[in-house]
């Protein structure tokens, strides 16, 4: 047993996620302590109190800085090979992200990069992200296939996934995207594709899994939902073919062009839709009604340069569930720290610093399925937590660029940075 005492303050976020207003609490208790036992919180409150009721506990002094939960990163394609800095560039001369991707570079560029890869340098490549983001202070996080669209490279893709989840101590949440791009020149073009996708791809890929992943949940489904890519009837159909097998979905919606997706994603009772930078107020009307997360990824448009974001703003206004996540991948932002994504959600976005963090914590568990088990400070949860190298929580987002975790625990070890 182990207690952390001598916090500043101690951000719990405790009592679920939360929507519009209520995102506005995080849960602060100061000169606090929390007590850990084995992988689980079994007690948080006042320092003092909790000090004297647990003696034998061995200390942990956080030297009055302050604790806030274990950040959770619901969007990431944490799993590929190769970069594409010169696509970078491009960009910079001018050329858009869908310009460069109707060219065949883009996604299908890292295609053909991580077709080539084995598991080994696969695994290497995608540790070390994973690594990284784990020092930034994310201690679950949600990582798509969508690089292999292939059986064969998905599955390597999977497998991947579920060899880092073992290695630890990141805790790893599987999405199948198999409906990130369409390979080039496949028959039928996108029809053909979404109907292999139904009567293939998905079938098979749940066979893998029952066969590979003993016992752990399905993949989420997620669907790339944009103009030239996915539209909505191909989206649709390949999400219910994944409901009926048993996938949860997840959709991709409204990053460049709005064309009903964050609707579809409520009617459908997806679990999130994510970037929604040119979401409509009809579409967000119906996401707060639903309990379908918002998840934004200010990372993006930063990352190409432009100067729209998510209207988090009004997503919040109408009662909607708001989370934040990177969107880590080498095309539109590589970038492994969801702190930076708390200081970019609040200049463009005007978050304030608590919803920043409550999107990033229980907001953004909910949107993986793990509210029950991570993204908040409370007994009975999993102790995983971060001592900051500050005393006041909002210097998360009021600084940037640096990293202030001072000490990881996840599962209840604790990680130094
Ligand atoms: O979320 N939009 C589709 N997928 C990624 C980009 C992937 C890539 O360019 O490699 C995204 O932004
Ligand atoms: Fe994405």
């Amino acid at each position: 047993m182990k207690i952390i005492h001598n916090i500043s303050e101690c951000v719990t976020v405790a009592g679920g996620p939360r929507r519009g207003k209520a995102m506005s609490d995080p849960g602060i208790i100061r000169d606090a302590a929390v007590v850990i036992s084995e992988e689980k919180i079994i007690a948080v409150g006042d320092s003092k109190e909790l000090l004297a009721k647990y003696p034998q506990a061995e200390r942990i002094d956080a030297l009055g800085r302050a604790v806030v939960p274990g950040f959770v990163d619901p969007h990431t394609h944490l799993i590929w090979v190769g970069d594409r800095a010169n696509e970078f560039e491009m960009r910079l001369q001018g050329k858009s992200y869908m310009e460069i991707m109707n060219a065949g570079g883009g996604i299908l560029a890292t295609l053909t990069a991580t077709r080539q890869a084995d598991l080994k340098t696969m695994l290497a490549q995608s540790r070390e992200r994973a690594e990284r983001a784990f020092r930034y202070g994310t201690t679950t996080m949600e990582a798509k296939t969508g690089y292999g669209l292939d059986l064969e490279t998905e599955f390597r893709q999977m497998e991947t996934i579920l060899e880092l989840n073992k290695e630890g101590p990141l805790e790893l949440v599987p999405t199948y995207m198999g409906a990130h791009a369409i390979p080039k020149d496949y028959p039928g073009g996108v029809r053909g594709y979404t109907d292999w996708l139904c009567d293939v791809a998905l079938p098979e890929t749940k066979k893998w899994w029952l066969e590979h992943a003993e016992g752990q949940a399905l993949p989420f489904n997620d669907v790339f939902c944009e103009q030239g890519v996915f539209e909505i009837e191909d989206t649709r159909k390949i999400l219910l073919k994944g409901q009926e097998l048993g996938f949860r979905s997840k959709l991709h919606a409204d990053e460049f062009v709005n064309l009903g997706g964050a609707s579809l994603a409520a009617e459908l009772g997806a679990i999130s839709a994510d970037h929604l930078v040119k979401t409509s107020r009809e579409d967000i009307l119906r996401m707060a009604a639903s309990e379908t997360v918002a998840v934004s990824l200010p990372g993006t448009p930063f990352g190409l340069a432009q100067a729209e974001y998510t209207p988090a703003r009004a997503i919040i206004d109408a009662g909607g569930y708001l989370a934040l996540a990177t969107d880590l991948n080498p095309g539109t932002t590589w970038n492994e720290s969801m702190q930076f994504i708390q200081a970019l959600a609040c200049r463009y976005m005007k978050l304030t610093p608590a919803e920043a963090l409550v999107a990033s914590t229980i907001n953004a568990a909910k949107a993986i399925g793990r509210a029950d088990t991570v993204g908040s400070i409370e007994v009975g949860k999993q102790a995983d937590l971060l001592i900051l190298a500050v005393s006041d929580y909002r210097h998360l987002t009021y600084r940037y660029g640096t990293n202030l975790v001072a000490e990881v625990f996840k599962k209840g070890k604790r990680f130094a940075v």
